[in-house]
């Protein structure tokens, strides 16, 4: 039994941010999820996504999102190319986060993320994950044991090793 209301955000509006709205929407009465704004790179495209899902606030830019303070996580949707500046910004606005996959580029960015989020506090993790989300959230714990944040590094470490040893690189690499 829920005890109190989770107010997601949706961060991009594509194929998966469907479904993954569909689901939290089917939890409302037996998880206490609700849907309470969404971003876009563009206006329209975030006013035809709240239109579809019933969401009362559209947003068309990620900034506005991270901002809204009635927020409770926002859900990053985006290419995974987006992940790590989608998440970062929700983090540093003091959103809570659940990432989709690939969480990063490499791991380079992922330990920068995993960084932004340890120092601001936040938790980080389809229907079984934003319920291990929710459950984190009321149980004031700042990231889950099913999905820890040095589990999504190794992730990333491993990634990194497979990519070297074929000869695969790609521009993020070069970052600092
Ligand atoms: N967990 C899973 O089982 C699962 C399944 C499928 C996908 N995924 C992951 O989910 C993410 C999205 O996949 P998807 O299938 O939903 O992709 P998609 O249908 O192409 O949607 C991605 C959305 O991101 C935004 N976007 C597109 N290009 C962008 C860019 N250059 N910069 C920033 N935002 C951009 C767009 O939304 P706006 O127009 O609203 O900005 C677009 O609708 C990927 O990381 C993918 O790996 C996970």
């Amino acid at each position: 039994m829920h005890k109190e209301t989770v107010r997601w955000g949706v961060l991009a509006t594509g194929g998966i941010a469907s479904s993954f709205t569909t689901d939290l929407l089917a939890m409302r009465e037996s998880d206490g999820a609700e849907v309470v704004a969404v971003a876009s790179r563009t206006t329209a495209g975030a006013k035809a996504f709240a239109e579809r899902f019933g969401i009362p606030r559209a947003y068309g830019g990620w900034a506005e999102l991270a901002a809204d303070e009635d927020v409770d996580v926002v859900y990053v949707a985006g290419p995974h190319s987006a992940h790590r500046a989608a998440a970062a910004l929700c983090l540093e606005a003091g959103r809570n986060v659940l990432c989709e996959k690939a969480f990063t580029l490499n791991s380079r960015q992922a330990r920068k993320l995993v960084a932004v989020a340890r120092r601001h506090d936040s938790r980080h993790s389809l229907r079984y994950e934003a319920a291990e989300v929710m459950r984190c959230l009321r149980a004031g714990e700042k990231e889950s044991p099913l999905v820890p944040l040095e589990g999504s590094l190794a992730v990333t470490r491993t990634l990194d090793a497979v990519r070297d040893r074929i000869g695969v690189r790609c521009p993020a690499d070069e970052e600092e």
